[in-house]
């Protein structure tokens, strides 16, 4: 079974599935479980040697584990190349956490120069009936979340953003040889489907996979480490269809206000920071969030307080402060007691009020710009003219 922790299997310590995160995750073991590769030192060097420069994202293991990134980095300096996929499930706005990786996208694409596909499964969002969400709403959130992905920075003549609803006809034939090496009982045991899953959902793993054989060489995909049921699947298919095997990169989940159990998640309200929250509603968040003090301030003086828990703390180290030094220099003052919940609070709310502002003014920016992403951008355009055939 390759869910692990799930419930049915009465292990009730977590549960890390596409739709579903529960309990304090234990990276650790999901390396274990899932059968990925650690990020060693020894891959990191090489890898930042080949980018030209280092993330701190990768630097502080936010992206832990992968698969295949070593082949990927030697087809890079072999001059085969590679490219990257990501994508969102457009269930309502999206929060900071669903940025992680298409920030980390966009610096990859940035650092070597690679085409970049981004898929919105306003299908899969409207098939998860416990979403409640008509057609409509998925595919007005799918235009939505486009704008924010866009907003990222992507070049628009290497990327394609595309609605599965929209582009469906050019990939269905890619997802009828797919589907057609899948069976029921396959992804029963993948992905937990029962008796009662609609046949929507049960199909839909080979629509997510196709993206992956958008060009005939290996696709690295950024992703928290929730969607690698996807790539398990893949790889075990792709290359009896003449492709590679797909490559990944996982990050870890930014932590919910609520505290270090579960993830963010848009569908918990009270766990996310929104990209359209307000400064006021910004601040309110994060002075209710989840701390690793102590309960009195003369007691967190004495004693320190416990930056692994701590949300605010924990925010700055996974995305909104890149600087190193600094980042130390908090982590340190925190455990001694010279910095209080209050004043990490304080430094957060000034980080990410600036960062969500910044990415509120490039969406407004990028909205006449959409189309060259989704339609009229150099790949964009040869996406929908040449039904991705981009080398045959
Ligand atoms: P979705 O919309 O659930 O999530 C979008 C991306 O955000 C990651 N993510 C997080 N990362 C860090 N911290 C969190 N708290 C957090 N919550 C979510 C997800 O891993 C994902 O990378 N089925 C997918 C859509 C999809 C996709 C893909 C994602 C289609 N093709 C290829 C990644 C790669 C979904 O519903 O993602």
């Amino acid at each position: 079974m390759a869910i692990f922790g799930d419930e049915k299997q009465g292990n009730n310590e977590f549960v890390v599935t596409p739709w579903h995160v529960a309990g304090k995750v234990d990276y650790q073991k999901l390396i274990e479980q899932f059968g990925t590769d650690e990020i060693t030192q020894e891959l990191l060097t090489r890898f930042e040697r080949l980018a030209g420069g280092s993330h701190h994202m990768f630097r502080r293991r936010v992206f832990f584990s992968h698969r295949d990134l070593d082949k990927v980095l030697d087809d890079y300096e072999r001059g085969r190349g590679f490219f990257l996929y990501t994508g969102r499930g457009p269930s309502g706005p999206m929060h900071v956490g669903h940025l992680i990786p298409f920030h980390l996208t966009r610096w990859l694409q940035e650092r070597f120069d690679v085409n970049v596909y981004i898929e919105i499964t306003d299908d899969e969002k409207f098939l998860e009936e416990s979403r409640g969400l008509t057609l409509e709403q998925s595919r007005y959130w799918a235009y939505e979340n486009a704008l924010d992905i866009a907003a990222v920075g992507f070049d628009p003549d290497k990327t394609f953003i595309f609605t599965d609803v929209d582009y469906i006809g050019n990939m269905y034939p890619i997802a009828l040889k797919v589907a057609r090496k899948i069976n029921f009982s396959w992804v029963r045991a993948v992905f937990g489907f029962n008796q009662q899953t609609n046949i929507g959902m049960v199909f839909y793993p080979a629509i997510q996979i196709v993206p992956t054989m958008f060009e005939r060489k290996r696709c690295l995909i950024p992703a928290a480490i929730d969607q690698d049921p996807y790539w398990r699947v893949q790889r075990d298919i792709a290359e009896s269809l003449g492709y590679y095997k797909a490559a990944a990169i996982h990050s870890r989940f930014l932590m919910p206000l609520t505290g270090p159990e579960g993830k963010m998640s848009a569908s918990q309200r009270e766990s996310a920071v929104f990209l359209n929250d307000d400064p006021k509603t910004i601040r309110k968040k994060i002075w209710r969030a989840f701390s690793g003090g102590q309960s009195t301030l003369e007691l967190h003086r004495k004693l320190g307080g416990n930056p692994d828990i701590d949300v605010a703390y924990q925010w700055l180290y996974y995305f909104f402060e890149p600087d190193d030094d600094r980042i130390k220099q908090l982590h340190d003052d925190y455990r001694s007691g010279k910095l209080t919940s209050g004043d990490m609070k304080s430094i957060l709310i000034e980080r990410l009020t600036e960062f969500v502002e910044r990415h509120q003014t490039s969406r407004e920016e990028v909205k006449d710009k959409l189309h060259l992403y989704m339609r009229e951008g150099r790949l964009a355009q040869r996406m929908w003219e040449t039904k991705f055939g981009l080398e045959e």
